[in-house]
């Protein structure tokens, strides 16, 4: 049987993380407090209380609000903090995290701000506790594609802080290829690509995503299973699938963890990776994610070693530091 020391000592690596959603509620409260904004919420246990979703637009909604105390460097610098301490206590030795500037450049934030609290946070966790790390810059994708390509040409400045490209969400109703052009731009610019499909959207969103946009990892993917076609597709080419068990339950995408596919989709061999999405309002870091699944699908060992190595593997992280972390 699989005990809890084994899963924390399983080197980790995320690669479906937003990191505005390690806002957690005592953070946010502290936050609007130093910012002036208000909150439509009288305490941390209220703002708490409203993490009830029943679907993904549901718990979107408050994490874009949520996202409003978000103002200075050092609020961006604190929030990626947070969030590095607890991969310290996971064990996650490598992060990919993305981030929307879009939903804070629309407020008046400046794409620098943002781009430089988060980066400087990075680099801290790096000098200290050897957490290496990409950012991934996602396109919105309930905004439209010229929007995109204006975010693109604001991150030309920090390209070299940037190591990749996703879209994030309201997913059903824009399709992929609403952004074929904003993706061949980035690609051209030499980024890496990654895109949100099969979350809630249909298989069809995952054979766009990997047709119009060129991606080289799926986020989500588990619908991915109503389309044997695709399956074989992702299992031949080893398509990486950034899954969050956590997050798909809280989001009714399952009803429940042991409803959840993830050990079908390692049993057919698809690349599958676990991952915590939106941890602050999901309920679980990494390791809770890790104790959840196993809690409820019960793993082998070799399943969850399988697991770790995906990660690895699937990570942008350089040939050296992969050798470094298998
Ligand atoms: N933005 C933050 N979390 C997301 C998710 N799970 N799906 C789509 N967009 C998101
Ligand atoms: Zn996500």
């Amino acid at each position: 049987t699989i005990d809890h020391a084994f899963l924390q000592s399983l080197p980790k690596v995320e690669l479906h993380l937003h990191i505005e959603g390690t806002l957690e509620p005592e953070l946010m409260f502290e936050l609007a407090q130093r910012n002036n904004v208000a909150l439509p919420f009288d305490s941390v246990d209220q703002l708490r209380a409203a993490y009830q979703f029943n679907d993904l637009q549901s718990f979107l909604d408050l994490y874009y609000q949520g996202a409003s105390v978000l103002l200075t460097e050092q609020d961006f610098y604190d929030l990626t903090w947070a969030y590095l301490e607890r991969c310290q206590q996971d064990n996650v030795q490598h992060v990919e995290i993305f981030f929307d500037p879009q939903t804070h450049t629309d407020r008046g934030i400046a794409f620098a701000t943002v781009i430089n609290g988060i980066k400087r946070a990075l680099h801290d966790a790096q000098q200290q506790w050897q957490i290496s790390y990409g950012i991934i810059l996602c396109f919105l994708r309930h905004l439209s594609e010229e929007q995109a390509l204006a975010t693109l040409a604001q991150a030309e400045p920090f390209k070299q802080h940037i190591i990749g490209i996703g879209l994030d969400s309201s997913e059903v109703g824009h399709p992929p290829q609403k952004f074929a052009r904003a993706f061949a731009a980035a690609k051209q610019q030499g980024y890496r690509l990654v895109a949100h499909a099969g979350e809630e959207g249909p298989a069809e969103y995952i054979w766009e995503a990997l047709q119009q946009l060129s991606v080289e990892r799926i986020d989500h993917g588990v619908r991915c299973v109503d389309d044997e076609e695709l399956v074989a597709l992702l299992v031949n080419e080893q398509i990486p699938l950034t899954v969050c068990p956590t997050s798909n339950v809280r989001l009714k995408v399952f009803e429940q963890m042991s409803e959840h596919n993830l050990k079908q989709l390692l049993e057919r061999g698809l690349k599958v990776t676990i991952n915590s999405d939106d941890p602050a309002y999901f309920g679980g870091y990494m390791m809770e994610n890790y104790r959840q699944v196993e809690a409820a699908l019960g793993l082998s060992t070799a399943q969850w070693l399988q697991l770790s190595r995906n990660a690895i593997e699937a990570s942008f992280a350089s040939p050296e530091r992969k050798a470094e972390l298998l």
